[in-house]
């Protein structure tokens, strides 16, 4: 009878430890890193992103790339600002684009380039000319 009752008790802490690992938060993983490189085909000083919304003016400089390693359950945003241009886009978007373990952005004076092994690089954002009070919109 006892022992019954302890395989049980067993089988239900077992079903509880599997249940709240399933509802751990999945912005615990950091399964994702992202690089975003400046490689303008001249010396750009002044080129300067925000991530994710924090407000943190990062400059980017050339041969100086930034990295982050973090989860790749939510999307992440990148604004960045280049003299009077600016582009406003998702560096990270699972619901859109799949979900990556790694991905490469690279910095051109054309546009905004993304790779996943950065051998194939693909535009996906275009340069444009910042609106009201300087803000990218
Ligand atoms: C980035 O912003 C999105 C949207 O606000 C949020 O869901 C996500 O948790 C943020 N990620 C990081 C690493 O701050």
């Amino acid at each position: 009878m006892s022992t019954s009752i302890h395989v049980v008790v067993s089988f239900l802490v077992v079903v509880m430890i599997i249940c709240f690992n399933n509802s751990i938060p999945t912005f615990a993983d950091s399964n994702l890193f992202i690089e975003i490189s400046n490689d303008m085909s001249s010396d750009h000083p002044g080129i300067f992103f925000i991530y994710n919304l924090t407000g943190t003016h990062i400059p980017l400089v050339q041969g100086q790339p930034w990295s982050i390693t973090t989860d790749s359950a939510t999307p992440k945003y990148c604004m960045i600002f280049w003299d009077i241009l600016c582009s406003n886009f998702d560096l990270y978007n699972p619901s859109k684009y799949g979900i990556h373990s790694k991905t490469y952005w690279s910095v051109r004076t054309d546009g905004l380039y993304n790779s996943y092994d950065k051998g194939k690089w693909e535009k996906k954002e275009s340069w444009r000319v910042r609106g009201y009070l300087g803000h990218c919109d």
